[in-house]
């Protein structure tokens, strides 16, 4: 924790970056980690607790299940995305996190997903099903 907030130091704003690292260090955010960085950038927990409740990429607990994110744009959800979602949710049982996410910038190949840092594009039921066996 010293080590990520240490390589933030003297950088303009720099909470959203310390939370992303404590993400990708932790899996998640605990509130130790809230504790900790609301003191070393004097801040308040609230302000800290309300960054990370405000965007659905930090979780406060756990989860080491792979996940599956779908676009819900306007374009993925003309070509079907929240039925993949669906079906996908379905598919994946409590196996795999079904989330959503607002445009991966892939648009005129949607209907798009992204699992880790890979976006799948031209996605359709048996792409799908593939997908999540895969995970
Ligand atoms: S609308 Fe889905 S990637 Fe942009």
């Amino acid at each position: 924790m010293r080590e990520i907030l240490c390589s933030h130091d003297g950088r303009p704003g720099p909470l959203l970056p310390i939370l992303h690292d404590v993400q990708a260090q932790a899996g998640y955010i605990s509130e130790d980690a809230i504790r900790v960085i609301a003191d070393h950038l004097n801040l308040s927990r609230a302000e800290v607790s309300g960054v990370v409740s405000f965007y659905p990429d930090f979780h406060r607990t756990a989860d080491p299940r792979p996940a599956i994110k779908f676009c819900r744009a306007e374009a993925c959800q003309a070509r079907g995305s929240e039925t993949l979602a669906k079906q996908a949710a379905v598919l994946a049982g409590d196996r795999v996190r079904v989330e959503t996410v607002f445009c991966l910038g892939l648009c005129s190949a949607g209907p798009n997903a992204m699992v880790g840092e890979d976006v799948h594009a031209r996605l359709d039921g048996d792409r799908i099903a593939a997908l999540i066996g895969s995970l």
